[in-house]
């Protein structure tokens, strides 16, 4: 298969977990003779530092040609220090998926058997833990209208859903909960907000053409708590884009690690994938940070084009690398020396030669 990849490394951590997807990616098509193609381009505050803009034309004509995109992570310490800039390295990324209509974030979340001590919570509440975040990603407060008064004393943020963008996320959570243990949870918070009683509407409309998925509705309160107590009740979860946002990071301590997370980004015309962590800058250019999140999204990228035994080879490839501990500081307690890119290596080693590769 040819695949034409636009590659968004964006700041912080992002060039360095990218740069191991994308050797992982190229691993793949060695492997399995497909021919995948890399373009490069700016996002997020390395994008604002050389054109002023956090998402140049170049960077968006890049990625509307693309088959899919690699994402890595965008954000700087002086932006978020700083509440009174206009221009935020963050407007790249939602910008990026406002224009290409990514409206579906995927993320997924499964407790690994060989980190299970690595969570601060108790092995045997996250034992065997799979569940799969559906989370709105073009809509809800994030877009709605901003105001701020001219004192500065007042601001707002509108969360504003239609029926249509409830319906179309709605029917892929339905359908992803028909292909694993049929248990779908609406989370909202529907006593108190109306665009959350919209969401329960539509749903409740829907569940009639998918009568074999148990459709069940929980506060989102009352599922950041469910979420750490008992997160084996849930399958997949369905939820509006804020909410998606706080929970799938919450749900990265159930891992034991942020630096563990994928997710996909889809839309009708576009798909982009990404780790679910931010650019933790303190991080960058020490050769600590995880790149299992970049690699798992290169996964589920290959997954989106029905690669799937090159995308099962990968998650071969981290489990082994869990196993022998061969993981950066975050996780590792074993050993002190694993870089970023060893891990990377490890997994391509993998790859080109599954029965031999061990730590040496
Ligand atoms: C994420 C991030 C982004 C979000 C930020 C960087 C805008 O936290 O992808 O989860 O809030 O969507």
């Amino acid at each position: 298969m040819k695949l034409n990849i636009a590659v968004l490394p964006g700041d912080g951590i992002g060039p360095e977990v990218i740069a191991q997807a994308v050797k992982v990616l190229k691993a793949i098509a060695m492997e399995f003779n497909h021919v995948f193609t890399f373009h490069n381009a700016l996002v997020g505050a390395c994008a604002i530092d050389k054109s002023g803009d956090p998402l140049p034309e170049e960077t968006i004509s890049i990625c509307k040609k693309a088959d899919a995109i690699l994402f890595g992570a965008i954000g700087k310490t002086s932006y978020d220090l700083d509440p009174y800039a206009k221009v935020r390295p963050e407007q790249g990324l939602l910008k990026l998926r406002k224009t290409l209509d990514l409206y579906a974030n995927i993320r997924p979340v499964i407790a690994y058997e060989d980190l299970l001590t690595k969570s601060s919570l108790k092995k045997t509440q996250i034992k065997d833990t799979d569940i799969l975040i559906y989370r709105e990603l073009t809509s809800g407060i994030y877009f709605g209208e901003k105001t701020l008064s001219e004192d500065g004393n007042i601001a707002s943020d509108i969360c504003e859903y239609t029926r249509d963008e409830v319906e179309r996320i709605a029917h892929l959570a339905f359908k992803a909960a028909q292909s694993r243990k049929r248990k779908l949870t609406l989370v909202d918070k529907a006593n108190v907000l109306e665009s959350s009683r919209l969401w329960r509407r539509v749903v409740q409309e829907l569940a009639p053409q998918y009568p074999d998925v148990k459709l069940r509705y929980m506060y989102i309160d009352n599922a950041a708590m469910e979420l750490i107590i008992n997160p084996k009740q849930f399958d997949v979860i369905l939820t509006e884009n804020m909410f998606g946002d706080i929970l799938s990071e919450e749900a990265s301590v159930i891992v034991g690690s942020i630096g563990l997370l994928a997710s996909a980004s889809i839309g009708k015309d576009h798909a982009m994938f990404e780790p679910i962590h931010g650019a933790y800058t303190k991080a960058a250019n020490k050769g600590i940070a995880n790149p299992i999140a970049s690699i798992l999204s290169a996964a589920m990228l290959l997954d989106h084009f029905g690669l799937d035994d090159e995308a099962a080879l990968i998650r071969e490839a981290v489990d082994k690398s869990l196993k022998l501990h061969i993981t950066t500081p975050d996780l590792n307690t074993k050993y002190d020396n694993i870089t970023t890119t060893k891990v990377g290596d490890f997994i391509e080693d993998f790859i080109n030669n599954p029965d031999e590769t061990n730590l040496n």
